[in-house]
């Protein structure tokens, strides 16, 4: 093995310095840095590498000293490749962290979504009614024909069965079709037919009538059932109930009327009007339960007595809200719904 002179080992060594010091100055971005560092550091071609396998042919006697020089070269090397790392990723950095945040910028709005003023209505409703001790309860849209009609003392041969007042649904195999729900008064019956008295309890849902559409009807709309069972109950209970309900959701004082009407699930039957602002609107129907109906749930008639009230949705949202026709609040147009915002609702 040739042996290899220390004072030449050492002349390379600092040849390697001064090579790797002119490379770096003229190194601007990382790139460049890493190729330099693959030309002089690279663990298996770097120039320094090559150099260490000159350590090896160094005689014994020079090994030592020829050792101290290389790791004083090699420290000194790697010292000028970390100052030329900060040297051309500082900048970069500051560049990047001025791009994240201009503060100069105008930041994105947030768009908030609003709920539908009709769903608002029902959760107040529901809130004004839960304060008057009314549970809310739920029942289905497709129902039977017992519950939309025969429980309510509708017999078949009563015009509402009409097929062309209702939506029926064919059922096979059947000649009692299903239908979509006319009125939320079924709910009065399949909760009658589950619970004993006394009861408070309010649904809010949708009925379908095939109406054709005008200002103030649509063929789906939304209705606000309230049934009272308990002793003693009386019309006299059921405009209290109707008139804090209406002050409590219209605000101020509100007057309400009742004009005799005709249910057949409901003796005596009225019509219901609130007047506010100086204009009377109709609301919907209310009555005490008819006794056959309380006979058809297995109550007995002797003993419990109640009332009972279907109010339009859209109507009272109509009025709240100062629409004029009702179409409005289907139309999906958002300019129009994002207008309506009770306070206290998402
Ligand atoms: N269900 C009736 C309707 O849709 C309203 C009503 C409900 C009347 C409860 C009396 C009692 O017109």
């Amino acid at each position: 093995m040739t042996n290899l002179n220390l004072d030449a080992f050492v002349a390379d060594l600092e040849r390697l310095r001064s090579e790797v010091k002119k490379a770096l100055a003229n190194v601007a971005d990382t790139e460049a840095l890493e190729a330099s560092r693959i030309v002089f550091l690279g663990a298996k071609n770097g120039q320094l590498k090559a150099l260490q396998k000159g350590l090896g042919k160094l005689g014994s006697e020079d090994k030592p000293a020829g050792g101290q020089q290389f790791n004083a070269v090699k420290k000194s090397v790697e010292a000028l490749f970390l100052q030329a790392s900060q040297r051309v990723e500082a900048p970069l950095k500051n560049t990047k962290a001025v791009e994240q945040i201009d503060v100069t910028l105008p930041g994105n709005p947030i768009r908030f979504g609003r709920v539908h003023p009709i769903t608002q209505t029902i959760r107040r409703v529901s809130s004004i009614m839960a304060n008057l001790g009314f549970e809310a309860v739920d029942g289905p849209e497709v129902e039977d024909q017992w519950h939309n009609f025969e429980a309510l003392a509708i017999p078949n041969e009563h015009p509402a069965r009409d097929p062309l007042d209702n939506f029926y649904i064919a059922v096979a195999n059947t000649d009692r079709p299903l239908l979509l729900r006319s009125q939320t008064s079924t709910v009065q019956i399949r909760v009658m037919e589950q619970r004993k008295p006394p009861l408070r309890i309010v649904s809010l849902g949708r009925v379908y009538r095939p109406d054709t559409a005008d200002a103030t009807h649509y063929p789906m709309f939304h209705q606000v059932e309230g049934l009272l069972i308990e002793p003693g109950a009386t019309m006299a209970h059921l405009k209290s109930v109707l008139r804090s309900f209406a002050s409590s959701f219209l605000g101020g004082d509100v007057r309400v009327r009742f004009r005799p009407s005709f249910f057949p699930f409901t003796e005596p039957s009225v019509e219901v009007d609130m007047e506010w602002n100086g204009r009377w609107i109709e609301m919907g129907g209310a009555g005490m339960v008819d006794p056959s109906v309380l006979q058809s749930v297995g109550y007995d008639p002797d003993e419990v007595c109640g009332f009972a009230f279907g109010l339009g949705v859209e109507r009272i949202a109509a009025r709240r809200f100062g629409v004029a026709d009702i179409r409005d609040f289907y139309r999906n147009d958002i300019r129009f719904l994002e207008q309506f915002h009770d306070r206290g609702q998402a």
